[in-house]
C-alpha cells in the first residue's frame, strides 16, 4: 500500500480542538515533515488549498499557506517523495495552474501532481467576488471537466484550442511541457465527483470513516470501481485517515478523549454550516461527513486510535479493501507521528513490505528527525 501525509498547510492541521497541539503553518514545519517523509520512505505528500477558516476559539484554519508556491519550495528541498499541490480551480485559469506545474516538474526532477477540486465552501471564493452563483453546486464537475481536458491537452500536446461553455482557448500555449506523466488526483465523494475521477483523474481520494472501522470506507471504493467499468479506465482509491498512536491502546485513546474534550464548538458549528449550504449536488457523502457531530473534531475523517501494533494492524486491514492502493495520513501532532510511523508502525505492516527503505536526505542520520 502506497503511503502519502497530507500536510499541514494550515494551523493545527485537522483537529478543531483547543487542546490539540496548536501551531501555524511554516515553510519550516512543512518542510521538516516533508523531509521526514521522505527519509522514511513513504511516497507522497499533499497539500490542500483552503482559502477561508472556520474561526472560533482556534482560528481554525484562518492561518493557510498557498498550495502550489508550499509545494514549490518543498520540490527544491526534496529529491525522491513525491508532490501534490491543490488547485482552486474556480480562480486559478487552467493555462496558468498547467504551466505552474510544469514548473515544478522541472524543479522536482518529475514528482509532481495536481489535485483537481471545484471548491464547496462559498465564502472562499464570495470574500473575492469570484463565487459564480449557487447553481455552481450542481455544475462545477461539467466545469472541471473543460477544465482538466485544457490541462491535459496543454501537457500532452503543448497546445490547447479547446472550445466549451465555460472556457474557449485559442491557440493556447504551453512550453516548457514536464518531464513526466502529470499526475491528476480528485477527491469526488458525490455521483458527479465519481464519474469525474473515472473519466479523468488518476486517483481518487475518499474520507475514511469511524474510529477504529478500517474498512468502513469500502462502500466509496466500490462505488469508484463501478464508475470505472464504465469508462474503461484504470483509477485506484486513496483514503485519508488520522493516525493516533502511542504505546498502548490506553495511551492513544487518553489522548483522543482530550482532543475531544477541548472541541472548538465555534469552528465546528460553523463547519456545518457550510456543508449544510450545497443542498444542490447531492454531496451526501465527504462534505456532510465532515460535520457530522459524531467526531468533527477531526472533521470525521476515519480515525485509528491505538498502539503502533494496533494500527500498524488496521492499516492492514484497510489495504484489503479491493481497489485500494493507498492511504492519506494526518496525525494528531505531525512531527512526532511521521517520525513515530517510520520507525514503530511501518515496520509492523504487511502492506509495507518492500517499501523503500530509509534514503539519506538532508535530515542528518545522527539527528532525532522529531523534536
Ligand atoms: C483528501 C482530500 C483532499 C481535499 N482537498 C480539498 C482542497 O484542497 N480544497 C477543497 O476545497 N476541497 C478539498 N477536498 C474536498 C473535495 O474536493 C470534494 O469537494 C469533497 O470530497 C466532496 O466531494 P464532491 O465534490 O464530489 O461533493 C478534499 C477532499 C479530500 C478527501
Amino acid at each position: 500500500m502506497k503511503v502519502g501525509v497530507f500536510i499541514p498547510i494550515g494551523n493545527n492541521g485537522w483537529l478543531l480542538s483547543e487542546t490539540a497541539p496548536q501551531y501555524q503553518p511554516t515553510f519550516e514545519l512543512n518542510k521538516q515533515i516533508a523531509q521526514s517523509a521522505e527519509h522514511y520512505g513513504m511516497d507522497f505528500v499533499l497539500s490542500m488549498i483552503k482559502l477561508r477558516g472556520f474561526g472560533g476559539k482556534t482560528e481554525f484554519w484562518d492561518h493557510n499557506l498557498e498550495s502550489f508556491t508550499l509545494m514549490a519550495g518543498l520540490a527544491a528541498v526534496t529529491t525522491k517523495i513525491k508532490l501534490f499541490a491543490t488547485a482552486a480551480s474556480l480562480v486559478m485559469p487552467p493555462a496558468i495552474v498547467a504551466r505552474m506545474a510544469s514548473t515544478i516538474d522541472s524543479i522536482s526532477n518529475g514528482r509532481f501532481g495536481v489535485n483537481l477540486v471545484t471548491g464547496w465552501q462559498r465564502p472562499e471564493y464570495s470574500q473575492m467576488g469570484m463565487w459564480p452563483g449557487d447553481q455552481f453546486f450542481s455544475t462545477r464537475y461539467e466545469y472541471l471537466s473543460e477544465y482538466v481536458q485544457i490541462l491535459r491537452e496543454l501537457w500532452t500536446t503543448g497546445k490547447s484550442d479547446f472550445k466549451g461553455e465555460h472556457f474557449q482557448m485559442d491557440d493556447c500555449r504551453l512550453s516548457p511541457r514536464p518531464q513526466a506523466d502529470m499526475k491528476v488526483i480528485c477527491a469526488g465523494g458525490s455521483d458527479a465527483g465519481m464519474e469525474f475521477s473515472a473519466r479523468y483523474a488518476d486517483y481518487n481520494f475518499c474520507f475514511g470513516k469511524g474510529i477504529n472501522t478500517p474498512k468502513a470506507f469500502a462502500p466509496s471504493a466500490e462505488k469508484l470501481i463501478e464508475a470505472t467499468k464504465k469508462t474503461g479506465r484504470d483509477v485506484s482509491t486513496y483514503v485519508l485517515a488520522m493516525v493516533i498512536a502511542d504505546e498502548t491502546d490506553e495511551a492513544a485513546r487518553a489522548k483522543w478523549e482530550h482532543y475531544k474534550a477541548g472541541a472548538d464548538q465555534e469552528a465546528i458549528s460553523w463547519l456545518g454550516g457550510q456543508a449544510a449550504a450545497d443542498t444542490k449536488s447531492g454531496s451526501d457523502t465527504n462534505v456532510r461527513q465532515m460535520a457530522d457531530p459524531t467526531s468533527a473534531v477531526n472533521i470525521n475523517m476515519g480515525t485509528f486510535i491505538g498502539s503502533y501494533a494496533t494500527v500498524a494492524r488496521l492499516l492492514d486491514e484497510m489495504a484489503e479493501v479491493p481497489g485500494t492502493e493507498g492511504v492519506l495520513l494526518t496525525f494528531d501532532d505531525f512531527v512526532p507521528g511521521v517520525k513515530n510511523f517510520g520507525e514503530r508502525i511501518q515496520p509492523l505492516m504487511k502492506s509495507r513490505v518492500g517499501a523503500d527503505t530509509p534514503v539519506p536526505s538532508r535530515v542528518a542520520a545522527d539527528q532525532p528527525v522529531a523534536a
